[in-house]
């Protein structure tokens, strides 16, 4: 079913992109096969991932290394593209010298699932959904805040966090902090320290949940999570003359997330700290 999809995509693309999809394959021996993404798809990837020169990109398929030399001499940035075609590689590291990137590129023949991807702050992808699929859980455990950008397929049913469509899909990812569980939260409130037992759930980078100030449960709004920063908003409403929002943000370290909280808004407006401690994981 995905061969014929493909097979179509490719159809597009040749009559796109003329002499370059000359060297696209319509047969393939590898889980994908080589197409190559279109500059202007690319830029718009490198673009929605924010990449810098503090990055480090892995193009997982590298095919003739376009993404990468791109992403070293548009954006500045480093990495490494891994494919397991031995002439598509020997094409990308001619290309990087032309390019004059070589010190900052490097291409691999090899297993994108054999590769280690823990060293990337930025994942590219051009890869069929069941490759994505297949991927998934290893994409998952990455370090809280690694973006993930992908060409036209979307990884299983991880809703992503932006897409745009400048001639074709492109899709962003950013890999989140696991918040799921129960914790303990300390905040020091004026009129002294207070604390709040919170319960938050998740999917993905989607999360809901609910607090409890002393005996009394207190709805979570507008809770919001993307890497390792979580932001939501509780209602301080333990004097009915005095109530105000309390909007928190905080940073996620394992099984602790520290911030600050603001208490109300303009000039009534007070800064706190807070902290939490993940007491226990949510039961399912
Ligand atoms: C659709 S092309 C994308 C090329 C490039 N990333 C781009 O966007 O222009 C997919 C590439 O993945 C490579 N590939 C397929 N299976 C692979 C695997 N298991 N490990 C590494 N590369 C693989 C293919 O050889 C092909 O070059």
């Amino acid at each position: 079913m995905h061969k014929y999809l493909f097979i179509n995509v490719f159809l597009v693309f040749s009559a796109l992109l003329g002499t370059s999809a000359a060297r696209a394959q319509t047969h393939w021996q590898f889980d994908v096969p080589f197409v190559p993404t279109p500059h202007v798809v690319i830029e718009e990837m490198l673009r929605l991932a924010k990449v810098t020169p503090q990055d480090f990109v892995m193009d997982l398929g590298s095919g003739d290394g376009r993404v990468l030399i791109s992403a070293a001499q548009k954006f500045g940035a480093r990495g490494i593209g891994v494919d397991l075609d031995g002439e598509l590689i020997a094409e990308s590291i001619e290309s990087a010298k032309v390019a004059g990137v070589s010190d900052r590129v490097q291409f691999l023949q090899q297993d994108l699932f054999k590769t280690d991807l823990g060293q990337a702050t930025v994942i590219t992808m051009y890869l069929l959904p069941g490759v994505m699929a297949r991927l998934q859980p290893r994409l998952l455990e990455l370090k809280p805040g690694t973006r993930l950008v992908s060409h036209d397929f979307r990884i299983g049913d991880w809703k992503p966090d932006v897409t745009t469509q400048i001639r074709k899909n492109a899709f962003l990812w950013i890999v989140p902090a696991k918040v799921e569980g129960r914790w303990q939260l300390t905040m020091a409130l004026p009129g002294g320290e207070h604390r709040m037992d919170l319960e938050l759930r998740q999917k993905y980078q989607e999360i809901d949940g609910f607090g409890q100030f002393g005996d009394r449960p207190s709805q979570i709004w507008e809770p919001r999570l993307s890497g390792d920063r979580l932001s939501f908003v509780i209602v301080d409403d333990r004097d009915r003359d005095n109530e105000a929002a309390l909007y928190f943000e905080g940073q996620i370290k394992g099984d602790v997330i520290e911030g600050q909280l603001r208490r109300g808004a303009g000039k009534a407006q007070t800064v706190h700290g807070w902290r939490a401690q993940r007491v226990s994981a949510v039961k399912p």
